[in-house]
């Protein structure tokens, strides 16, 4: 069993993650803390950033940063996408749209640290943006992205099908499939790796 201290503010994310490393043997124990984001152009450095503000060098940390990317906006709200949802909420994103291309691309990074090491791991899952909110599951714009191959939204679909596709999902299997291979692997022979 290998353990990891994963810190966020966000309870939905807690759940997503534990459900996705669990079958890996990873035990998600949940350090409940907002880590301030810093003005940056990439989900990279905001994770980089959350990473630095959490010491434990004994210990597996473990942070991520997502962002909902649109590419008719160019790429708008990416990396503000948390700022931008408390603010306006959904309306002006939806009337932005109205006469635009709806794909969007939702994507996390996460940041792992242990000690001095640090690796990165990203997901994606491609999508539309709804004309409407629509679902109860889930949490931020879930009510407003529908994933590829899906006519419902994420937040009309189960838990369960939100972990098989999502962005969050997708980089945290990288994660498990990391840290299964490296609590098998002798110490000595341990490497730096990226995703
Ligand atoms: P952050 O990673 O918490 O900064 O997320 C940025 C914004 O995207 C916040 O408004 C989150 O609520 C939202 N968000 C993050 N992950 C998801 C998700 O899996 N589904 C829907 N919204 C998300």
């Amino acid at each position: 069993m290998v353990d990891v201290l994963f810190v966020t503010s966000n309870p939905g994310k807690v759940r997503e993650v534990r459900s996705v490393l669990a079958p890996y043997g990873v035990s998600v124990r949940w350090l409940r803390r907002t880590l301030t984001e810093p003005q940056a152009t990439t989900l990279a450095e905001v994770a980089g950033h959350k990473l630095e503000a959490v010491r434990r060098p004994a210990r597996y940390v473990l942070v991520e940063d997502s962002g909902l990317f649109v590419p008719s906006l160019k790429g708008f709200p990416g990396v503000y996408s948390a700022h931008f949802l408390k603010i306006w909420g959904f309306p002006p994103l939806l009337e932005l749209l109205r006469r635009r291309d709806r794909r969007a691309v939702f994507r996390t990074v996460a940041g792992l640290a242990r000690g001095k090491e640090r690796w990165t791991f990203s997901g994606e899952v491609r999508g539309t943006i709804a004309w409407a909110p629509a679902g109860s599951h889930g949490f931020g714009y879930d009510p407003i992205f529908v994933p590829e191959g899906f006519t419902r939204t994420m937040a009309e679909l189960s838990p369960e099908v939100k972990d098989s596709i999502s962005h969050r999902a997708r980089a945290m299997h990288k994660v498990g499939r990391f840290l299964a291979t490296r609590s098998r692997a002798p110490k000595r022979k341990r490497k730096k790796g990226f995703a």
